[in-house]
């Protein structure tokens, strides 16, 4: 039986339990809101795969890596703000299986000095990884990412895999690149691959054979595959839901096949983020006008794509649910409008396909001071916000137990030049 869905219900009055307008009261809009129950269920399905890293890329909010790990999930982080995070959210710098890996294809300053001061794991994707790590912190543990020549994402801009993407060592590369490790005092311990954000089965199931070839080449010390994230997650309630016994049956028998070739055990670690969290973000948001542009009805709300880039980015789209200031639950009448944000920017759309074409939805009627739900909002919704046109971040509430708490605070214009100074000079009176 099919779980509840209510991000796919036109009407949208709680979230996990909680009046969406008592949240809207108490903490403003924009607003990120997570139901930590959803997010928990989708933690419990993957129950069956033994190691879960979460690439908080997703979403990195400290509140919801702290639940993470709590469940028992371990983490990836890829930049050194990501591993401070993971530090910072109580994961250990060091375990077995590593809590917090370091998968990039390149280090900075940053990143380098953060690894090597708390000897975090590092998912290499370069062969100049391999040796900047052993010049800085000599022979160490490490995973080869591997680009296995393919690739797949709901997108041309999410697809990590094949000639055109950046990502990970060629696979023709990888003897190479083992052998320069072992010279350098690795240990080849972990193979990775990672072909793409919201891909499909059949191109996660290739990941298998390519995982089987090349695990005969990682050398004798391999010990954990890894399948790399991408699970998808339906954004309309007529796309299909991943069928997770399969995906866990066709790793299970990667992992065997792989086990009885090298003749030791070998772990298969899964690394979603979308999956994880997808489902349980909403973005909450209040209308502020509603116009016609000859016989179109727009509805213009205060999140713009400085809160919720996926649909400028990539046309993504999200399900929109109203819910009415008044308390009228009726979803009558319907009506075709497109929702707009406050940029200056006519591409700050909700309602758009790829290429920036505008499109349409029917909402239920509503009127300005009401506030629309953008569900599916939890993955690569808050942690991609900028601050274009100078909007300050917005807010972010965890649902936990049916209580809903603060776990970031509205960015104030305060915070928002905080960094920045007038030099001493553009200060002086006169003209230059
Ligand atoms: N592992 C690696 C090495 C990755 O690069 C990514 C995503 C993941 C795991 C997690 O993929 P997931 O399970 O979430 O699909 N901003 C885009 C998604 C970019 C994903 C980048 N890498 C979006 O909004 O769809």
């Amino acid at each position: 039986m099919q779980e509840p869905r209510p991000w796919f219900s036109p009407v949208v009055e709680h979230i996990g339990g909680v009046s969406v307008r008592e949240l809207v009261q108490r903490f403003g809009t924009p607003l990120y809101v997570y139901d930590a129950e959803t997010m928990r269920r989708r933690r419990e399905q993957l129950r069956s795969f033994e190691v879960v890293r979460f690439a908080q890329k997703a979403c990195s909010n400290l509140a919801v890596l702290a639940l993470m790990r709590r469940w028992g999930v371990v983490v990836d982080a890829v930049s050194a703000g990501e591993i401070y995070r993971a530090l910072q959210a109580g994961y250990a710098p060091e375990g077995d299986p590593p809590p917090i890996v370091y998968t990039a294809d390149i280090f900075d300053q940053p990143a380098l000095e953060l690894v090597v001061r708390h000897a975090i794991h590092v998912n290499c994707g370069s062969p100049d990884m391999i040796s900047q790590l052993a010049q800085a912190a000599g022979g160490q543990e490490i995973t080869l990412r591997v680009n296995p020549g393919f690739g797949h994402g709901h997108s041309q801009k999410t697809n990590t895999g094949g000639e055109q993407s950046k990502h990970g060592i060629w696979h023709e590369e990888l003897p190479r690149c083992v052998e320069l490790a072992q010279r350098l005092g690795h240990r080849v311990v972990g193979l990775h691959m990672h072909i793409g954000s919201g891909t499909d089965l059949e191109h996660l199931a290739q990941v298998c054979q390519a995982m089987k070839r090349l695990a005969r080449q990682a050398g004798t010390h391999l010990r954990t595959i890894s399948a790399g994230g991408g699970l998808p997650v339906p954004y309309r309630p007529e796309e299909p839901e991943l069928d997770l016994d399969r995906y866990h049956q066709l790793w299970e028998q990667t992992r065997q096949e792989i086990q009885k070739q090298l003749g030791r055990p070998i772990r298969v670690e899964i690394e979603p983020g979308r999956f994880l969290v997808a489902e349980s973000g909403y973005l909450l948001t209040r209308i502020w006008s509603i116009k016609r542009m000859g016989r179109r009805l727009f509805y213009l709300v205060d999140a713009g794509f400085n809160d919720l880039a996926r649909p400028i980015l990539y046309g993504a789209y999200h399900p929109i649910a109203v819910c009415r200031q008044e308390g009228n639950t009726q979803a009558e009448p319907m009506e075709e409008v497109s929702v707009g944000g406050p940029l200056c920017e006519s591409g700050d759309i909700f309602t758009q396909s790829e290429g920036g074409f505008v499109t349409s939805r029917k909402l239920p009627r509503a009127q300005v001071g009401d506030v629309l739900v953008v569900g599916v909002a939890g993955a690569y919704g808050s942690v991609m916000s900028s601050n274009y046109n100078s909007k300050p971040l917005a807010a972010e509430v965890l649902i936990y137990q049916g209580k809903p708490l603060l776990v970031r605070r509205r960015q104030s214009l305060d915070q928002l030049v905080a960094n920045e100074c007038v030099p001493e000079e553009l200060l002086q009176e006169g003209s230059a």
